[in-house]
């Protein structure tokens, strides 16, 4: 490793600014994409961009930040594959929620062969709402997913029964508590096929055409998309839930870096992933969740793991907002 020489800032900058661009291809809530990069010669500053937030289905900003760590992890993973190792300061500003982390290099080193592979799977990854094939997903596949979602600091506690059947009542009740808010469901209605801002929210090809047949329940968007789910039957998905020692802004950047983590490592092992956020958005239903994890730590979110059809075609890709939108260049403006 050799630290970075001065001729070599324009490439440092220039590096930064690419983090941040593939930053803006994770997944986040509703594609609400709440992030905002500063990129300059000193940094690459991760800001919460709360325009985008959702404030009541989300009032403490839980998948906010969630959303903002899987962004962190894909910008990490850029660095990375390009030859950059990068040193990360989480919620470095103490006067600012908004500011949740502070991203240097100061050496350049070999990118491993997987950071170069998983960040390969970074524009092949999408959220797969159609019911998963009636086969086991490997023992093997799901102990690698694991471990790379602990490889961040998160656990992922797999649910057997009788644990399904009350994750299954959770996410159902979670839909009607959801559906039933008329602020909530206004909310969704902007984000999931409404007059939302361009190029963000959940586009209707990417929204089930109807329920589609499973055990536990996705979220219901309250109204139907055009994404054809066929006659499958999601029994054989494996749910599991992430979780962090605590439940606060730290806890939740480092589940969203998880979660980037151990989805890029699914895709490249050919399975499917679906978060289901409502059970966690819900604070009754998120207790009966924490109750699962025994005390060992708090859940952040709910993953469905499965295996996706050899002859199903690939998930429509959702929008992202343009690069200008989401990437400012420095100096670093104070909170
Ligand atoms: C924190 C978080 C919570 C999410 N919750 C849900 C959910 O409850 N139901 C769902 O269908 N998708 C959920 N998603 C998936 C997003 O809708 C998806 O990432 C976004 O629309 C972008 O699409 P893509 O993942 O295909 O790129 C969630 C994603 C994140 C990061």
């Amino acid at each position: 490793m050799n630290q970075v020489q001065t001729g070599q800032s324009d490439d440092i900058v220039q590096a930064y600014q690419h983090a941040a661009e593939v930053g803006g291809r994770a997944p986040s809530v509703h594609n609400t994409q709440p992030w905002l990069w500063y990129a300059g010669r000193t940094g690459l500053e991760l800001r919460a961009d709360r325009s985008r937030h959702l404030p009541t289905a989300d009032p403490d900003g839980r998948l906010l930040t969630i959303s903002c760590g899987a962004a962190l992890h894909h910008a990490r993973l850029a660095l990375s594959a390009a030859g950059w190792a990068p040193h990360v300061a989480r919620l470095h500003d103490p006067r600012s929620d908004d500011r949740l982390a502070w991203i240097t290099v100061a050496e350049h080193a070999a990118p491993s062969a997987q950071d170069r592979r998983l960040f390969e799977e970074i524009d092949i990854r999408h959220t797969d709402r159609r019911p998963t094939v009636e086969l086991p997903v490997p023992a093997e596949a799901l102990a690698l997913i694991r471990q790379a979602a602990a490889d961040e600091g998160a656990g992922l506690h797999w649910l057997g029964q009788p644990d399904l059947d009350d994750l299954a009542v959770a996410a159902a009740r979670a839909n009607e508590i959801g559906l039933a808010d008329l602020d909530q469901r206004a909310e969704m209605d902007y984000w999931v096929g409404g007059r939302r801002p361009a190029r963000t929210g959940v586009p209707s090809d990417a929204v089930p055409e109807r329920a589609p047949q499973t055990d536990v329940p996705g979220r219901d968007f309250g109204h139907p998309g055009t994404l054809g789910v066929g006659e499958g039957h999601a029994r054989s998905a494996v749910y599991g839930l992430l979780y962090r020692p605590g439940d606060g802004p730290e806890d939740w950047l480092r589940a969203g870096e998880a979660l980037s983590a151990c989805w890029l490592k699914a895709t490249d092992l050919g399975v499917a992933v679906l978060p289901l956020s409502s059970v966690i958005e819900v604070p009754a239903t998120r207790e009966v969740l924490r109750r699962m994890l025994s005390g060992v730590g708090h859940p952040l979110l709910v993953l469905r793991f499965g295996l996706a059809g050899p002859d199903q075609a690939p998930v429509p890709g959702t929008p992202r907002l343009p690069t200008e939108r989401v990437v400012r260049p420095g100096p670093f403006p104070q909170p």
